[in-house]
């Protein structure tokens, strides 16, 4: 029923003479997106379908609501995207789908999607990574590159890694946070701040003229040199503390004005300083020259202008995505055609893998 407003596919020649884009596909936690993008690495098209709606109620991501808007949503969305792009559905060469990690419910709508449409044209469909995705948005845009060696961050809601990336496809992990994400705390923060969901655009906001040293926030293992752990709990945790005192017997108004302001500021500050010790420890050890920044975390004017300044005191070469593709998006699928161009297909067999639950630890505090 959905299918209807897909264009009609014209015939297998055409394909092999003309270079065609790709239709790549991303479910992986509460957006749904499409996007087609060229061999050149140009975005022709990508649409995002946020469920932030749905999902604003509960402060955090509920699986089953997901999976069930994934569902409702895929087809329009991928619709979109080749009208969008001008192409009908028989201008691909192939399709990319992100297969992990993610909730398996979400994945498992893009996964269908993807195979089916793969399997109606005749044509290759691989799989790609979600974070190793974050990092290829560096990729996109006109004057977009990226530089092999280099330190890899991504910071979103679900993941807070550090990588050493040799290359598109081969990220050794470094280290991360060894409890929430960067995203998850700033979710967290907004929540117990009284603020919306997702959290980091809300708190970025409320932080604006806020003294981000009013108040005294840890920066947990930000000084500990030996490891490239993150942790951001105890800084939720000390949040709490500030908001509702241990003891206080109601929970008072959220904070307003001024107080929010800075409340917002110190928590921002906190987390950031947190990012950006490990970031410049990552650089010493690896002695990379290059650092390359994806996921929503990266969006934060605050980090980008850290890791800006960071760059040039450093002399390192700084790759970081438009704020439009940090956030979730099918744009960053555009890795697949790092796997296309060496012939990899992988067929009707391809499957998830969800890895974590991104949802889980991602409720309201
Ligand atoms: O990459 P993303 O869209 O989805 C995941 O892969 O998780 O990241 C979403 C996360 C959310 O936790 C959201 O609060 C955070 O990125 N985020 C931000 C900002 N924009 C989005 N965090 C801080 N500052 C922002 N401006
Ligand atoms: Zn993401």
């Amino acid at each position: 029923m959905l299918m209807q407003g897909f264009v009609a596919a014209p015939g297998g020649a055409a394909r092999e003479s003309r270079n065609m884009p790709l239709l790549a596909i991303e479910t992986t936690c509460d957006e749904t997106a499409a996007a087609v993008v060229t061999r050149r690495r140009e975005v022709l098209s990508s649409v995002v379908a946020s469920q932030e709606k749905l999902h604003a109620r509960w402060r955090g991501v509920v699986p089953e609501v997901a999976s069930r808007a994934h569902v409702e949503r895929i087809i329009p969305v991928i619709d979109e995207a080749l009208l969008r792009a001008s192409i009908g559905l028989g201008d691909i060469e192939a399709v990319a789908v992100a297969v992990r990690p993610g909730l398996v419910g979400s994945l498992l709508v893009g996964l269908a999607a993807g195979k089916g449409i793969a399997a109606s044209l005749g044509v290759p469909v691989v799989g790609y990574d979600h974070v190793a995705a974050h990092l290829y948005a560096c990729r996109l845009g006109p004057d977009a590159a990226i530089e092999y060696p280099c330190v890899g961050l991504v910071a979103s809601g679900g993941h807070t890694s550090l990588f050493l990336a040799k290359s598109p496809l081969e990220l050794d992990r470094l280290g991360g946070t060894i409890d929430d994400a960067a995203g998850e705390a700033f979710d967290k923060a907004a929540s117990l701040l009284g603020l919306g969901y997702p959290g980091g655009p809300e708190i970025e906001r409320a932080a604006v003229g806020g003294d981000p040293r009013a108040h005294r926030l840890p920066r947990p293992l930000a000084s500990d040199r030996e490891r490239l752990d993150m942790s951001f709990s105890g800084l939720k945790t000390a949040l709490r503390y500030l908001v509702r005192p241990p003891g206080a017997v109601a929970e008072g108004p959220p904070p307003r004005g001024r107080e929010l302001a800075d409340l917002a500021a110190s928590f921002q500050r906190a987390a950031v300083d947190t990012i950006m010790a490990k970031v410049e420890l990552a650089v010493d050890r690896s002695g990379c020259r290059a650092v390359a920044v994806g996921g929503g975390v990266a969006a934060n004017t605050l980090l980008r202008e850290s890791l800006e300044s960071l760059a040039g005191r450093r002399g390192l070469r700084l790759f970081i995505p438009p704020r439009s593709l940090c956030t979730d998006n099918a744009a960053m699928g555009a890795i697949a055609w790092e796997r296309l161009e060496r012939g990899d297909d992988d067929g009707l067999v391809l499957d998830v893998t969800p890895g974590t639950d991104r949802a889980a630890s991602r409720r309201k505090p």
